[in-house]
């Protein structure tokens, strides 16, 4: 079988798609026959050694797939062989087959296609869990997402409506808030792409508290970091919550903690593979309420690249680079 993998650490053009045994599952685990393996951000940091977790070389990038169970291992019950499922994979997902544990694994309906199911676990994973159970939002408070047009971001917006949440997208450039707005966004907020000075910080706080009759928003998703933390801390209302999902724009911000003694406010942590870890069966749970929204019709995943293995590096890019809008999707099985 074929697999695109990261023999050293590097860029995505370091990348190289070679082939490798079929896997065959352990106790616990299955064996899939993968379609769609969907993109993360994740994927840029491991390739260069720059993530929390660390595989070991060689190995394939990609964290969430869609396919096909081909063999079941000793233990496992609930999943049959000729089962549709996504899986959360952490890494290895760039590859023709995998062997993945069971309990990692939903089942999809049929109305479901590979390439979209394939775009949707880690993304609406994350921003359900922060919002639903960190960031406990209600229906009619402000959200203001940053990074709306990205892969979370996206998902964090369409789920805020669907809790019923005021969603102002902030993103950096005209178009990505336009479509953070076709997801469902009520308003949204163009900030600078580069570095920001101290006015254009003042303006992002304003433009913020602007569209939140002046108090600041409720929740604010932030899976971006450097420049902009600070600014939309200093626009968030009184007991509000303030999630720290990622650092995309590479700096880790240090905040003044004052800020959250003055707004009363929270700043809460959100790892999804901790929480896959500690709390699977809630997660699982999770994952089920998705789909159920899925197949209402009330998430619909934004593909914004397809790539075939050949054109792994590429996809990757497309996230290191800013292009990406929603999810990028390596089409391991083209349909
Ligand atoms: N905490 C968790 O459990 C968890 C789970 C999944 C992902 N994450 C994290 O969430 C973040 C976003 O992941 P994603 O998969 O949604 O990525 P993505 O699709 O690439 O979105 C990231 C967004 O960040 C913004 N950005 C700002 N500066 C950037 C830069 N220098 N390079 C790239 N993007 C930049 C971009 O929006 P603008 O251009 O509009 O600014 C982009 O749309 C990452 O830090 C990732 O590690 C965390």
């Amino acid at each position: 079988m074929k697999a695109v993998l990261c023999k050293e650490f590097g860029p995505p053009e370091k990348l190289v798609l070679e082939d490798l045994p079929s896997p065959s599952p352990k106790a616990g685990e299955v064996v899939m026959e993968v379609h769609a393996c969907g993109i993360n951000f994740p994927d840029v940091l491991l390739i260069q050694d720059k993530y929390q977790f660390k595989p070991p070389l060689p190995f394939a990038p990609g964290g969430e797939v869609a396919g096909v169970i081909t063999a079941l291992g000793e233990g496992v019950s609930g999943l049959a062989v000729g089962d549709r499922v996504i899986g959360s994979t952490g890494w290895g997902g760039m590859a023709e087959e995998i062997a993945v544990e069971a309990s990692r694994c939903t089942p999809i309906p049929d109305m479901m296609d590979f390439v979209p199911a394939s775009a949707f676990l880690v993304t609406y994973g994350t921003s359900h869990y922060a919002l639903k159970h960190r960031a406990k939002l209600q229906p009619g408070e402000s959200l203001l997402v940053m990074g709306a047009a990205g892969g979370v971001g996206l998902a964090a917006v369409e789920l805020g409506k669907v809790m019923g949440a005021k969603v102002i997208a902030a993103a950096s450039s005209e178009e990505k808030v336009a479509i953070a707005k076709e997801h469902g966004a009520d308003d949204g907020i163009v900030y600078p792409s580069g570095s920001l000075d101290r006015g254009q910080q003042k303006e992002f706080s304003e433009q913020i508290k602007a569209l939140t009759d002046g108090q600041g928003a409720d929740v604010i998703y932030d899976p971006v970091g450097g420049d902009y933390a600070e600014p939309a801390l200093r626009s968030m209302n009184w007991e509000g919550r303030y999630l720290v999902i990622g650092f995309a724009a590479g700096d880790i911000p240090r905040v003044p903690l004052n800020l959250a003694l003055l707004k009363g406010c929270q700043i809460v942590g959100v790892f999804l593979g901790a929480y896959i870890a500690r709390s699977p069966e809630q997660h699982r749970e999770n994952v089920e309420e998705l789909v159920r929204w899925y197949t209402e019709g009330k998430l619909k995943p934004h593909i914004s690249a397809i790539y075939p293995m050949e054109q792994a590096s590429d996809a990757i890019n497309d996230l290191m680079h800013r292009r990406a809008k929603g999810k990028v999707v390596v089409a391991v099985r083209p349909a």
